[in-house]
C-alpha cells in the first residue's frame, strides 16, 4: 500500500514539475518570440485552461499522498522510538509544497480570472500584465518544488 501511495505522490509531482518546466523553458519563450500579443494571450489562456486542471488534480493527489507518507511514518517513528522526530526535509516539504498549494490558489483565483475577464474585454495590456504575474508566480513555484525535492532527498 506504501508503495502505491509513494507512486501517487511521485506521478503527481511530475506531472506539476513537469508541465511548469514545459510552460517555463519550451512554451512561452516560443509563443513570445512568434506571435503578437492578443494571439500568444489567447494560446497561453488557452493551454492554462488545461494545465490548470492538471495541478489541480496533482494538488489533490500530492496533498492525500503526502500527508498520508508523514503520518504513517510519524507514527512508526514514534511507536520505535518513542519520539516523533520525522527527517527535517520532510517538514521543509510539507511546509513548501503547503506554500506551493497556496500560491496556486491565488494564481487560479486572483490572476487567471483577471486574465480571463482582460482577455474577454480584449484589453491586451491587462491581460499581457495578468500574465506576466502568473508566469512569475509560476517560476516562484518551480523553484520552491525543486528546492522541497532536494530537502526530502538531502536534508535528514
Ligand atoms: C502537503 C504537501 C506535501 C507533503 C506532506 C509531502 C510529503 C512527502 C514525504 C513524507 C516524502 C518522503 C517519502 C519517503 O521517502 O518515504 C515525500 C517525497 C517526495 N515528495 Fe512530497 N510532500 C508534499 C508536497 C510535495 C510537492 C508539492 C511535490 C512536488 C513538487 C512533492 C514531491 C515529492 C517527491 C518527488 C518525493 C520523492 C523524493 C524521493 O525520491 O525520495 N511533494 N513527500
Amino acid at each position: 500500500m506504501i508503495d502505491f501511495v509513494k507512486l501517487t505522490h511521485l506521478v503527481a509531482a511530475i506531472f506539476w514539475m513537469g508541465g511548469m518546466a514545459f510552460m517555463i523553458l519550451a512554451l512561452r519563450p516560443v509563443a513570445v518570440k512568434l506571435l503578437e500579443p492578443p494571439e500568444q494571450l489567447q494560446l497561453l489562456g488557452a493551454v492554462w485552461k488545461r494545465f490548470f486542471i492538471v495541478v489541480m488534480v496533482s494538488i489533490v493527489a500530492l496533498f492525500a499522498s503526502g500527508t498520508n507518507l508523514y503520518t504513517t511514518a510519524f507514527r512508526a517513528i514514534k511507536a520505535a522510538t518513542g519520539t516523533g522526530s520525522v527527517p527535517l526535509g520532510w517538514n521543509v516539504m510539507l511546509v513548501l509544497g503547503l506554500l506551493m498549494m497556496l500560491i496556486f490558489g491565488y494564481i487560479y483565483f486572483a490572476g487567471y480570472a483577471r486574465f480571463k475577464r482582460a482577455v474577454a474585454a480584449q484589453d491586451w495590456p491587462l491581460a499581457g500584465k495578468a500574465a506576466a504575474q502568473i508566469q512569475t508566480l509560476m517560476l516562484t513555484n518551480f523553484v520552491l518544488g525543486w528546492l522541497s525535492i532536494a530537502a526530502v532527498r538531502l536534508v535528514r
